[in-house]
């Protein structure tokens, strides 16, 4: 039934557009099958004298695939991807080249690096046009426009063939590897880019053709000199990557443009994920001039400098040497040295010492005229929740009824099913204390069961400041206060 639906639509189909646009309807052939049967039968039982270019066609499946002697190989031999092809050709006068090569634009051969149009020595008129293969397949293949075209510019729709040699420069880097790797297994070839660095994750399959891959994504990438390979997973303490290099140089000494700051680093030794560049914006995006941010784990300054850039005062800290480095660098590289005081201590130690002094200071500056705000930014997901409990009694004195409260953005994994309701339940037990105003944003899903979240939430003043209960016995009181609210508020 299903095969005489489609013979009966094919003839519809036949019927109102003629042969050639039924060829150009299915034209990219190796991506049809069923179809591709019915209409060998449809046309056989035709008599259509298009039979031969459908042979041709599916013959021609894997015409742009590299020889198949090239799979399983480690070492990148390029010659052994020279591949002849026959593609169909056109004879057009040297002097009209340009014009007709760009009203044929649409039925030229498609392949990277490939010169479409070649001398023939024995011609000194005209020059060869390679037109694609999957859309040129005779003369029937041309439709009205294009013999409008032909006859314009005086050109015979005549096609012969030609003997294409196809080099390693012709082949997409995916073809290439997927070529290469054992058949049936995933051949995902993606990378993060960290300037001149490709940074990929590679799964254990595709190890043994490391250095190969390494090798075809620094030929195939114009700008990447250099591709590593995660080789651990992200060391717990600076959360940068143990890394190999696969290919290219080893200089890891990086250049990158984020929200029109540019950063420079040593990309072996501190962190840095381009897939941050929309949160890092979100959160620059937050803060309006005169504002106030602290930035608990800064790494080399993707929050920090734009929001300096802002007119914002910043206070940058991150616990890894070589991350401070590299923020100082950055904030003199983008003129903002003066606006950002950046230490380098431990993130709970910045929050009770640098924190503590300052917020003070802007909670009295902010809180009569109300316009700025004071945000503490902590970007380290995989326990910046557990510092949260630095801020339990942080300020001494009594706040005044109108204390602008400082706003925390604090990162967290979750793998659980309801993210936002793990990360808020997670934040109010360490600060013992309800969030009720709080938002909860998905930032990304960085596997498939954990995603990355940040909870923004105004820190209560009962968990901020310390009161004489809390003087008397602190965490009890703390959390005889919180249980004490529960039961009213519930
Ligand atoms: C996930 S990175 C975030 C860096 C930067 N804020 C960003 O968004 O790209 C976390 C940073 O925290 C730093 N870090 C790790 N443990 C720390 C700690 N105990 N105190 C302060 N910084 C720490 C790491 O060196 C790293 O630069």
């Amino acid at each position: 039934m299903r095969f005489v639906k489609q013979v009966c639509y094919l003839v519809n189909l036949l019927h109102d557009c003629g042969t050639h646009k039924l060829n150009k309807l299915f034209k990219p052939c190796h991506q049809w099958s069923t179809d591709k049967i019915t209409l060998r039968l449809f046309l056989q039982r035709g008599s259509l004298s298009t039979m031969a270019e459908m042979q041709d066609c599916q013959h021609d499946a894997g015409l742009y695939s590299p020889n198949p002697s090239v799979s399983g190989m480690t070492c990148l031999d390029r010659d052994a991807f020279n591949k002849t092809i026959t593609v169909p050709v056109i004879r057009v006068k040297k002097e009209i080249i340009n014009q007709v090569m760009k009203a044929l634009k649409h039925r030229l051969v498609q392949r990277p690096h490939l010169k479409r149009v070649i001398e023939d020595p024995k011609d000194e008129i005209n020059k060869l046009v390679l037109l694609d293969p999957f859309k040129v397949t005779s003369d029937e293949s041309f439709e009205e426009c294009d013999h409008l075209l032909f006859k314009k510019f005086g050109v015979s729709p005549q096609i012969t063939k030609y003997e294409l040699q196809l080099t390693y420069e012709n082949f997409k880097g995916d073809e290439i590897l997927r070529a290469v790797l054992p058949k049936g297994q995933d051949v995902t070839s993606g990378f993060s880019r960290v300037g001149h660095i490709a940074h990929m994750n590679l799964r254990e399959h595709q190890l043994p053709y490391k250095n190969l891959i390494g090798q075809v994504i620094l030929d195939k990438n114009p700008g990447i000199t250099s591709v590593v390979n995660k080789i651990n997973t992200i060391d717990s303490t600076y959360r940068n990557f143990q890394m190999e290099v696969l290919a290219g140089e080893e200089n890891m000494i990086t250049k990158v443009k984020e929200n029109y700051i540019t950063y420079e680093f040593d990309f072996s030794k501190v962190y840095w994920n381009p897939r941050l560049s929309t949160e890092h914006e979100r959160i620059i995006h937050v803060l309006k001039p005169g504002d106030v941010l602290f930035d608990v784990f800064a790494g080399v300054g993707p929050f920090a400098i734009p929001t300096a850039k802002k007119n914002c005062i910043v206070y940058a800290n991150d616990l890894n040497p070589e991350s401070y480095k590299w923020l100082l660098h950055n904030c003199k590289l983008n003129k903002v040295d003066k606006k950002v005081f950046a230490s380098n201590v431990d993130g709970r130690d910045f929050i009770k010492t640098i924190v503590k002094t300052e917020l003070l200071k802007y909670i009295k500056l902010f809180s009569n005229e109300q316009k700025n705000k004071i945000h503490i930014v902590m970007n380290l997901p995989a326990m910046a929740i557990e510092f949260l409990d630095a801020f339990i009694n942080l300020c001494e004195e009594e706040p005044c009824s109108d204390a602008v409260l400082p706003t925390v953005h604090c990162y967290s994994f979750s793998k659980d099913d309801n993210p936002k309701r793990d990360v808020k339940e997670k934040a109010e037990s360490i600060l013992g204390a309800q969030l009720d105003d709080c938002s909860v944003h998905l930032v990304r899903n960085v596997a498939p069961n954990k995603d990355m979240m940040c909870i923004s939430f105004q820190v209560p003043a009962k968990v901020l400041y310390k009161t004489r209960a809390d003087t008397a016995d602190e965490p009890t009181a703390k959390r005889s206060r919180t249980e004490e609210e529960s039961a009213t508020e519930n």
